[in-house]
């Protein structure tokens, strides 16, 4: 017992200070996150985050601007379509649009090289994505 003591309280002494430090820490995380939360989301509406995800998961290939003219392009065959052309985007609905993000472009008999969202993306995403694509044709 006495033997034990000094032992004993020294445990309980690392196990409380590891303890504070880790609610400190969660502490700190929690607030981190909060913070992040509420600066990234506050001021981004729909339309931001749509375009944000165009942006990061799409234009490597399609362009910034939608063009089908991303780095990752050059030298496809096919190539990704212009979205900006209004006339080549006609021959598609929205439905043959969906069917291609979600399962790639294999689903639908096209390019393997266009990938599949549907585990990535949900499909409000994608519907919102159809959307962004849609408003990119102006001529
Ligand atoms: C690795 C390159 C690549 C990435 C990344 C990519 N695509 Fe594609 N995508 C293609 C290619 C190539 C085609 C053309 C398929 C065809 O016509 O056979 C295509 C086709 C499409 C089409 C059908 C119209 C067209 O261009 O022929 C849509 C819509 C589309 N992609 C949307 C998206 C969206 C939305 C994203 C991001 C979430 C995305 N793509 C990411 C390569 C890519």
């Amino acid at each position: 017992m006495v033997a034990l003591r000094p032992t004993a309280i020294f445990s309980i002494c690392v196990s409380t200070c590891w303890k504070r430090e880790f609610m400190s820490r969660l502490l700190i995380s929690c607030l981190v996150f909060i913070v992040s939360i509420t600066l990234r989301l506050a001021p981004l509406s729909a339309a931001e985050e749509t375009a944000t995800l165009f942006r990061e998961l799409c234009s490597v290939c399609h362009g910034v601007g939608g063009k089908g003219d991303g780095p990752s392009a050059q030298g496809l065959e096919p190539k990704p379509a212009d979205f900006t052309n209004c006339k080549a985007m006609a021959k598609d609905s929205d439905d043959v649009l969906f069917k291609i993000i979600k399962g790639g472009g294999q689903s639908a008999g096209r390019s393997t090289v266009m990938p599949a969202w549907r585990d990535s993306l949900s499909d409000q995403q994608i519907g919102d994505l159809i959307k962004f694509i849609r408003g990119l044709c102006k001529k």
